[in-house]
This record gives structure tokens, C-alpha cells and sequence, in this order.
């Protein structure tokens, strides 16, 4: 087991440091960079990472730039869960290397994130895309600080990179959205799914302490945040760092334990149990995690569904596939048999539970049968929405050694998929119909000017129009659905429950 170093004070210290130098107004003062922006790719972790490296680029003084265009220094957060988040990197730098050639500004460019985990893509970078001055590991945000010093200050490149595991609090995080704050509570993964980089590039699982986390929730919910997404790789596996050893113990635990953290008589040390301490929490009325693995899903979560009206009405369970020996290949550590155990068991207890999933389809041994058996499941648990990959072999990972199926056929079985999982979220929408339900108010709708968009508990997608006199963002509104469409429901408003 890897030692996890938990370090507290060197951001802090870091940060007060940076604060008290104003890096941008002294690189103003050069005629510098002063302004920032950064691109997101990829997953929630990643959204939540960026968040801290704005929180950091604020606190040093520099103010955030509309666009690319505006902007004196760059970060891309970049992933590279599939191959085509790579070509996309390789795109976008080679767009900036053009205006930055063209502009003749002094634009700092800075790539963060998991490629920069992966020793051939790093040295593709410093190779053939010379104005990236800064590269950054998901394990070296709290390092951004350093960095930023390094090539404002004294104008050297900050290319070193390092995938020491380590978890550091107290970076200050600039949150991209009023209505739900995301919190990562536990970093990497143990679990080596054979098509996964996840482990490669982010590491061992290693979780936050409870009581930190219980300290930024309190935070939120005074700054007036009603609704928390939990955050991490395996989320539900928070706590137990230490492997098979630990899954027994969260096995071991039950109802008792949850009311005994409800009641502050027990520190939390499961992920169900973290729930219930973060339900007590006044304010916080709605917290929702992504994503739960099936093999840590215990009986305690189950009964944490079934006490905790505040845990979400959503269950994102990633199924991957409905075959047994695809998910045997795939290293899931469950069969069809468990999973289905697994959602009866939830649905008992909150009947009206939306379930969603990832399903990969295209697994280099699926064969025409074992698609059929995902089609099958895809059917039968009825999932309520599905985010459907086509298998993408990534370097390092044992599926990527295995030979893979021609690609009309993957194209093929992922628009049958597509076509069933699109009919099932469609009737999903029609089911709610006449139905009035609480939605908190996420924000303007892209699509249609005029119409916001909300969710309910379970995330159901609502769009409505609001009347133009205030900002409805992070409202709690209650909504009759007027119309299904194919992956919303419009909806018209009833009342606004919150001031
Ligand atoms: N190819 C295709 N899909 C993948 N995912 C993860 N790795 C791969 C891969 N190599 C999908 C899984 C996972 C989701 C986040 O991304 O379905 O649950
Ligand atoms: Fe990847 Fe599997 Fe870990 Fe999820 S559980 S991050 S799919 S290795």
C-alpha cells in the first residue's frame, strides 16, 4: 500500500505568498500576462479541477478572459479516458501555436490534466509545441502556485511533471455554477478495469479525510449552496483506501452505524455513512455522487436510500455491459445476476428511482451474443438515460494488447444501442407527464433563448420559461410537465418555493 501524504500547509502558505506579490500586477507592470482562460475536457473531476486552478490563478491576481482571443495565459485541462480526446489536445494546441505565432503576443500556454501523465504524449508536447510553457499533472494542481512563479517571474519553462499521490486541502476553488458545487472526496482508482487508463493516470485510490469534507460542505451550504455533488472515481469506495480488507469492514456496517453518524455519535468511515453526516447538514437538500461502482455498492447503501430523502433520486450505475463474460473480461468484479440484485434492492426503497449507466460497446472479445445480452439488459433495467461509448483501446491498458473488432461492426451494434436507449429515455419523460414536481433552476437554456432549464431530484431535464425580472439561477421552483420531447420534458411553472 502506497503512503498517502496529506499536506496541509504548503498551498496556504503558497497561496499567501502569491497574494501578498500579486504575480499579475508585477507581470503587468512588465507589460505581462495578466489575464486567463482555460478549456475543460473530459469528466466532472476534471471540471472540479479546473475550478481549483482558476481559484488559484484568482487568488494570484488575475482575472478571467471571455475567450482564447482575450487571453494571456492558457490551461487546458485535458482527459484522455478515448483516443478521441487526444486528437482533440493535439488540435487545439496546434490552433494556439498558430496564434501564437501570428500575434506575436506573449501568450503562455499550459496543459494540465491526465495526458500529462502519459511520458510519450509529455515529450510529443515539449517536442512540437514549444509556446506550452507549463505542464501540469492532476496530482500537481497545488503546485500551479510554483509554476506560474517559474514563467512569470523568472521566464523559465515549468515542464517537470510528477505523479506523487498525495491529497492537499485547502485550495481555493473559483465554482463555475451557483446552484450545485461539486466536491471531489476521494482521488484515483484501485480497480484496473482492463479497457481503464483511469489507474494509470490518476493513480491509487486515495480518499479525503470525512472531517474535511464535512467542513467544505458546512462552507457550501452557508454560502447558500442547496445541492453537492460528490465526487471520485469510485466514489462509493471512499474510505476504504486499504482494498478487500476495507470492503469487508463496509460490508460489515449497517442501518445502526448510519443512525449513530446521523445523530453525531459516530464518525463517518463508509461512503453511505458520509452521506448521512452530509445530510444533517442545514441547507443541503440535495446530494448527488458520481460515479458508484456496482462491487462496492454495500446493503448499507441501500439502506442510506431508503433513510436519506437528501441522498438524489438518481442512480448512475455503470453497467459496461449486460454479458457475464464481457464483464468478466472487462474486470468489473460483478455479473448481470448482482447488478440486477442490486437495482431491485434500490428500488424497493425509493420506487421512484431514476437509473442511468455507461455502457461500452465494441469490447474487443464481444461477440454478436454478448452484445445481445446488453441489449437485453438495456431493456429490462429500463435505464432512464445511458452515456454509450464505442471501445477505445488506450495505451498501457490489457485491452488495449487484445485484438479489435472491425469498425462497422462496433459503428452498427452502437446505433442499435443508441436507437433502443433514446426510445427508453423518451418514455421516461413521458411517464412524468401531468406530474408536478421540485426543480432547482440550472440557468438559461442554450438552445432556446427566454427558457431555463432545471432538474428534479432523480435529474430529470425540465425546460421552462421564467418571467425576465431576476436572475433564476439555483431556484427552487415546483413545475407541472406540460410536454414530453425525446431527452427533456417542458414544463410550466406552479410556484417558486425559495426567495
Ligand atoms: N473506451 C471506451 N469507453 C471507456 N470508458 C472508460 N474507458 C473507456 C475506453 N477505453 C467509459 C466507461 C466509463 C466512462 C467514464 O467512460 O463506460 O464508465
Ligand atoms: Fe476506470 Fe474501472 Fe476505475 Fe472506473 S472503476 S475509473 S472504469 S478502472
Amino acid at each position: 500500500m502506497m503512503e498517502k501524504i496529506t499536506d496541509e500547509n504548503n498551498v496556504l502558505q503558497m497561496m499567501e505568498d502569491l497574494q501578498e506579490n500579486n504575480l499579475a500586477r508585477q507581470v503587468e507592470e512588465g507589460k505581462g500576462p495578466r489575464r486567463f482562460f482555460i478549456q475543460t475536457f473530459g469528466c466532472q473531476q476534471n471540471e472540479n479541477d479546473s475550478e481549483k486552478l482558476a481559484g488559484i490563478l484568482l487568488a494570484a491576481g488575475f482575472t478571467q478572459a471571455l475567450d482564447y482571443s482575450d487571453a494571456d495565459i492558457i490551461l487546458i485541462n485535458s482527459c484522455s479516458i478515448r483516443e478521441n480526446a487526444d486528437d482533440r489536445l493535439f488540435g487545439h494546441l496546434g490552433i494556439l501555436k498558430k496564434q501564437y505565432e501570428d500575434s506575436g503576443r506573449q501568450l503562455v500556454v499550459g496543459v494540465c490534466g491526465c495526458m500529462v501523465t502519459r511520458p510519450q504524449l509529455v515529450e510529443k508536447i515539449k517536442r512540437s509545441y514549444r509556446h506550452v510553457k507549463i505542464l501540469l499533472t492532476p496530482q500537481q494542481i497545488h503546485e500551479l502556485p510554483a509554476k506560474l512563479h517559474r514563467v512569470f517571474i523568472e521566464r523559465k519553462s515549468a515542464l517537470e511533471t510528477s505523479m506523487e499521490e498525495r491529497i492537499v486541502e485547502d485550495i481555493p476553488q473559483a465554482r463555475e455554477r451557483k446552484f450545485r458545487a461539486l466536491v471531489s472526496i476521494m482521488y484515483g482508482c484501485n480497480h484496473f478495469c482492463t479497457y481503464c487508463v483511469v489507474p494509470f493516470a490518476r493513480g491509487r485510490q486515495r480518499s479525503r479525510r470525512a472531517g474535511e469534507i464535512i467542513r467544505e460542505v458546512q462552507g457550501l451550504a452557508a454560502e447558500g449552496f442547496s445541492e453537492i455533488m460528490l465526487l471520485g472515481q469510485n466514489v462509493n469506495a471512499w474510505g476504504l483506501d486499504s482494498g478487500h480488507k476495507a470492503l469487508k469492514f463496509a460490508r460489515s456496517r449497517g442501518e445502526a452505524e448510519l443512525l449513530k453518524v446521523a445523530k453525531a455519535e459516530l464518525s463517518p468511515e463508509t461512503f453511505p455513512e458520509l452521506l448521512a453526516a452530509l445530510a444533517q447538514i442545514p441547507g443541503i437538500k440535495c446530494i448527488r455522487y458520481m460515479s458508484p461502482h456496482p462491487r462496492d455498492f454495500t446493503a448499507q447503501m441501500v439502506s442510506c436510500l431508503k433513510l436519506f430523502p437528501e441522498v438524489e433520486s438518481r442512480l448512475h450505475l455503470p453497467l459496461q455491459s449486460g454479458s457475464d463474460k464481457i464483464l468478466k473480461d472487462m474486470n468489473r468484479g460483478y455479473d448481470l445476476e448482482s447488478f440486477r440484485q442490486l437495482v431491485n434492492a434500490c428500488r424497493e426503497v425509493r420506487p421512484e428511482l431514476a437509473l442511468t449507466t455507461d455502457i461500452i460497446v465494441g469490447f474487443p472479445s464481444e461477440t454478436e451474443s454478448d452484445f445481445e445480452a446488453t441489449l437485453a439488459a438495456v431493456e429490462e433495467f429500463k435505464f432512464q438515460s445511458a452515456y454509450t461509448f464505442i471501445f477505445s483501446p488506450r495505451p498501457g491498458t490489457r485491452a488495449a494488447k487484445m485484438p479489435e473488432l472491425p469498425a462497422d461492426v462496433t459503428q452498427a451494434r452502437f446505433k442499435r444501442l443508441l436507437e433502443l436507449q433514446n426510445a427508453l429515455t423518451y418514455d421516461s419523460y413521458k411517464a412524468l407527464l401531468g406530474s408536478t414536481r421540485e426543480v432547482l433552476v440550472e440557468g438559461p437554456s442554450k438552445q432556446q433563448p427566454g427558457v431555463y432549464t432545471a432538474r428534479d431530484h432523480a435529474f430529470h431535464l425540465f425546460n421552462l420559461s421564467l418571467p425576465p425580472n431576476r436572475d433564476w439561477e439555483g431556484e427552487r421552483l415546483m413545475i407541472k410537465v406540460s410536454e414530453a420531447r425525446p431527452f427533456s420534458a417542458e414544463a410550466e411553472l406552479s410556484r417558486v418555493l425559495s426567495a
